[in-house]
């Protein structure tokens, strides 16, 4: 027995959770021969910010793993085979109907969480995340077969942030590139894009970390952002298109880990946009492998889900005669 079209449409209300890149939802989903395809949508590229896929296919991983959870908890886990067919790269994974069973706690309380998910661009409070937290989150990225490095240290955290406020001005000089930022930032409802209310304060030139302007509130000139984040950096053994999707689905677990503790994320990823920048954190963590998101985690002001375009729009349903 294979996947239904009715539980196709329950796991990808929960999949198009996932965060994208400038929150774009470059995803599609289909029910081939009884199992569940997750595809790129190359309507929804972004050809300046992300000109190799990567960010899409980090972002088609995440929207897997809630598809995955989704499954799990409905009683109705998948195996799944990540880019099935070598000829169509664009399809990231195939979900075929496992042996029933009881979903655990843990896929219980992460699904709990995907609907309270949300990039908290905001301000942390000063106070650390604590010990257990910060292993939950190590756990969390090594259970999807990836590493996530905590740069303790200020001296650390400086050298990241350098490189990432270099990557930031490099990409920031790109006319295109910041074409496709405004482009996809919103001042109105809409069902995509990132709504001036989740953009976060206005960079100000003494922040330490580079945040990506959408259009954000502007805060009292000469105050610090906020003392001390927690940033990690999320990295996997190789760098193949599917080592790609494997990041995807890493990251939505540990942001999901991490709202599960109480806890607020945000992403960073202009150095892994800009080559040169990638290859220096990647020397600078000395791990073997390839940073594929930076990440800073803290406690947070209470925030909101972004907007995501309805089910309908992102299924590939066959046509049935009338
Ligand atoms: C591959 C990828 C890269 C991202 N890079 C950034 C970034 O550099 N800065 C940022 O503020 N958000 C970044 N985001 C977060 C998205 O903007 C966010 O997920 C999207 O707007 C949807 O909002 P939500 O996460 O609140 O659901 C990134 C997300 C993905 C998947």
């Amino acid at each position: 027995m294979g996947y239904t079209v009715r539980q196709l449409r329950g796991a990808v209300a929960d999949a198009v959770r996932a965060p994208s890149l400038h929150n774009t939802q470059p995803w599609r989903f289909r029910l081939r021969d009884g199992g569940i395809e997750v595809t790129v949508d190359p309507r929804r590229a972004l050809p300046a910010t992300d000109p190799t896929g990567w960010g899409a296919r980090v972002a088609c991983g995440a929207a897997l793993f809630n598809l995955r959870l989704a499954l799990a908890v409905a009683g109705t886990p998948a195996t799944v085979r990540l880019r099935p067919y070598p000829t169509d790269p664009d399809v990231v994974a195939r979900l075929e109907p496992d042996v029933p069973r009881r979903p655990t706690p843990t896929e219980q309380s992460l699904h709990g969480a995907i609907a309270r998910r949300f990039s908290n661009r905001a301000p942390f409070w000063p106070d650390p995340v604590p010990a257990e937290a910060r292993w939950r989150l190590g756990e969390a990225a090594r259970a999807e077969q990836c590493w996530l490095e905590l740069v303790i240290g200020a001296s650390a955290v400086n050298a990241l942030a350098e490189v990432a406020r270099s990557a930031h001005r490099v990409l920031e000089r790109d006319p295109a590139y910041v074409a496709e930022r405004v482009d996809w930032m919103r001042s109105e409802p809409a069902p995509d894009g990132v709504p001036a209310a989740a953009g976060g304060p206005q960079s100000e030139p003494q922040d330490l970390l580079p945040q990506r302007g959408f259009g954000g509130r502007h805060r009292a000139p000469g105050r610090d952002f906020e003392p001390e984040p927690l940033v990690a950096v999320l990295g996997t053994p190789g760098n193949t298109g599917t080592d790609q999707v494997v990041a995807g689905q890493a990251l939505q677990r540990v942001l999901l880990t991490a709202t599960d503790a109480g806890l607020g994320a945000s992403l960073l990823s202009q150095p892994i946009e800009v080559p040169a920048a990638r290859e220096a954190l990647r020397l600078s963590l000395g791990r073997f492998g390839t940073p594929q998101m930076v990440m800073r985690i803290g406690y947070g002001q209470p925030g909101r889900a972004t907007p995501r375009r309805p089910v309908d729009e992102v299924l590939d349903l066959p046509v049935v005669p009338a």
